[in-house]
Formats: C-alpha cells, structure tokens, sequence
C-alpha cells in the first residue's frame, strides 16, 4: 500500500465479532463474513488479533481470513513462539507486536521494548524477512520510538488509549495533554523514517485530532465500530468513521 500524507488508511479490527460469537460457542456472527462487509464498506485493511487463551479471533479465523480477505491482514500478535510459527505459515501482510497479558481484558499499555530489546530484534527478524511488514505497539515515548528503530521494526503504533480513556473520563486537560505528546512523537517517528500508525479506544468523539496528525498514515479501530454497528449495521458504522477520517485530512 502506498502512503500519502493525504490519505489515511482504516484498518478495521473484527476481534469482538468473535467476542459475541464465542459467547454462545457456535458459527455465529463471523468475523470473516465481517471482515467482507467492512471491506465493501471502505476498509483498507482487517486487523485480527490471535489471543494466546483464543478469547475472540480462532486459528480457523486467521486461516479463513489469510484465503479469503484480499485486503491487507494486521495479524496483532503477542510476541510468543507460537504467533511467530502462526505468522509465518500464513504471511499476513502486517504483524502488529503487542504486549498481553492473560488476565487484562484489553491491551492495555504498550510494549515496552527497552526491557527486551534483544530478544525482539530477533523476533523481528525472522517475519521481516519473511516480508512481512512489522509493526510495534507502544505508548508515545520517545525512547521506545528510538528502541523500535534499533530493533528494526519499520512501522510503529502509537497507543491511543490513554487519550481517549482521558475524553471518556472528561479529563480534558490530561486528555490535551496526551494529544500533545501523541501528535510530537508521531512527528518524531516520522523523522527516523518509522511509519506510524495509531489506535485502541477511538470513536466518533476521539478520532479527529488524530486523524489530524500528517504523519499517521493508518488508524486500527474494532470495539467501538462493532459496537455501533448494532445499532446502526456495520457498514453504516465504517462509512461514517471513514467519513470523520476523510474531513479530518482535508
Ligand atoms: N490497535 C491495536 C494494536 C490493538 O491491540 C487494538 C485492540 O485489539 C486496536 C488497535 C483496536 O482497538 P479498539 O478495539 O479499542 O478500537
């Protein structure tokens, strides 16, 4: 996918389609059936993340996904030897390394690479290689954006969490000020040659400031789309968030 500073991608994430399937055990709803509606609706991308406890997303979703989905697939992935074995038997065109923690119902913080710096590099490697484009899911901290350089990762997520938890809250001025530290350490990835992506947490009420941001060429957004798309249909949901995202560039 070529990158504009004009154009933002939306990569759409289906985890909690499978959440609400995995409910009542079962076939329905399909995340996979999802994932060919939210791509009609304007997806660039489906992102899926395959849980070590296989919570939401299952190893056939991921199988079924990679044959059937012809838009680019963010695999997120906790940086495990199994995602790694996963990952490379399916080549999906993105991996998104994030950190999880069986007992947190979300991912919660951003990994934090400097704690294991050469042990990520290492994992890295092997799917860089294998074409896939890497990408590392951290807080927007400067030395982390610096740590995701070293251990040659060339797209970095920023963690949109803390902001938007801060909005939900009504801490505007915490909320400000994370805006502030996201939009500089989206510049400053930029500058070190990272792609920078973002996401975790965004809705209609958050996502204009950072889609805002010229250097963020794709936003991931899942729980709150699925959300709205019981009350509106999903590809009402994607159209409108597509539609902030395309105002917010102009
Ligand atoms: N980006 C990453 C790396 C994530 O882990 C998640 C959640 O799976 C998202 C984006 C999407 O977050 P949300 O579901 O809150 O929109």
């Amino acid at each position: 996918m070529t990158v504009s500073s004009r154009f933002l991608r939306l990569g759409v994430n289906i985890d909690h389609v499978a959440t609400i399937r995995n409910a009542r055990g079962g076939r329905f709803p399909d995340p996979v059936r999802a994932a060919h509606l939210a791509v009609s609706a304007g997806a660039d991308g489906i992102t899926a993340h395959l849980r070590e406890d296989r919570r939401h997303i299952s190893d056939d979703d991921i199988a079924r996904l990679t044959r059937e989905i012809d838009k680019p697939l963010n695999l997120e992935m906790a940086a495990t030897q199994e995602m790694l074995d996963i990952a490379l038997a399916h080549l999906p065109h993105a991996c998104c390394i994030v950190p999880e923690k069986r007992e947190e119902r979300t991912t919660e913080g951003g990994l934090d690479i400097l704690r294991e710096e050469r042990r990520l590099a290492a994992y890295v490697a092997p799917l860089r290689d294998a074409g896939c484009r890497v990408s590392i899911f951290i807080a927007p901290d400067r030395a982390q954006i610096e740590a995701a350089v070293r251990i040659k990762a060339p797209v970095i997520e920023l963690h949109t969490g803390a902001y938007c938890d801060h909005h939900a809250q009504g801490h505007m001025a915490e909320r400000d000020a994370e805006l502030v530290r996201l939009a500089e350490m989206a510049a400053f990835a930029h500058s070190l040659g990272l792609e920078v992506h973002a996401g975790h947490g965004l809705t209609y009420d958050t996502v204009t400031p950072i889609a805002r941001l010229p250097e963020v060429a794709e936003l991931n957004i899942g729980h709150f789309l699925i959300g709205e798309a019981i009350f509106t249909g999903l590809t009402a949901a994607i159209a409108e968030m597509r539609r902030l995202m395309d105002e917010a560039r102009l």
